[in-house]
């Protein structure tokens, strides 16, 4: 394209559409939505299948005081969910915690993925 002073106001004014929806940080990412919304929500109190997972950075693992389904084995795990820790569950939740409930749910191979999931939902945390 020749670029003159209206060509190029044209392509600032595309590249602000195609950034403007990425400034709204809080969407949540189609990693969330393709895996885990059919059972979550990040809105709290908004139990569905599965627990809200609004500030579940940092939490205790089972320790949702308004979700009444949660499996002996999260209950009783221990754990707190960190990077870490929802790393592995979401790639494979019976290597975190046996007998769970998060079925059918079969795991995230990608590394990548998982991350994109990860941040998104520590961005709906108060935690750290
Ligand atoms: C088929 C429904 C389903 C899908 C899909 C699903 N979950 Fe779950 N999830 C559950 C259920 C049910 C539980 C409670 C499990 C238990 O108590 O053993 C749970 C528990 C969890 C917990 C622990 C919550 C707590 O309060 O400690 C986390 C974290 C979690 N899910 C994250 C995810 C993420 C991230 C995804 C997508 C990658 C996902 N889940 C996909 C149903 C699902």
């Amino acid at each position: 394209m020749i670029s003159t002073p209206i060509t190029r106001g044209l392509a600032v004014l595309s590249l602000a559409w195609v950034t403007t929806p990425a400034l709204a940080a809080q969407a949540a990412p189609p990693a969330f939505n393709n895996n885990c919304r059919t059972c979550h929500s990040v809105k709290e109190g908004d139990n569905r299948l599965g627990p809200s997972l609004h500030n579940i950075y940092g939490a205790k693992a089972g320790s949702s005081t308004t979700f009444g389904n949660y499996s002996q084995g999260m209950k009783s795990s221990g754990i707190t969910w960190d990077e870490a820790t929802l790393d592995k569950f979401i790639a494979n939740p019976e290597q975190v915690v046996r007998n769970n409930n998060m079925k059918p749910y079969k795991g995230i191979d990608d590394p990548a993925v998982r991350k994109q999931i990860i941040d998104f939902l520590r961005s709906q945390s108060a935690g750290p």
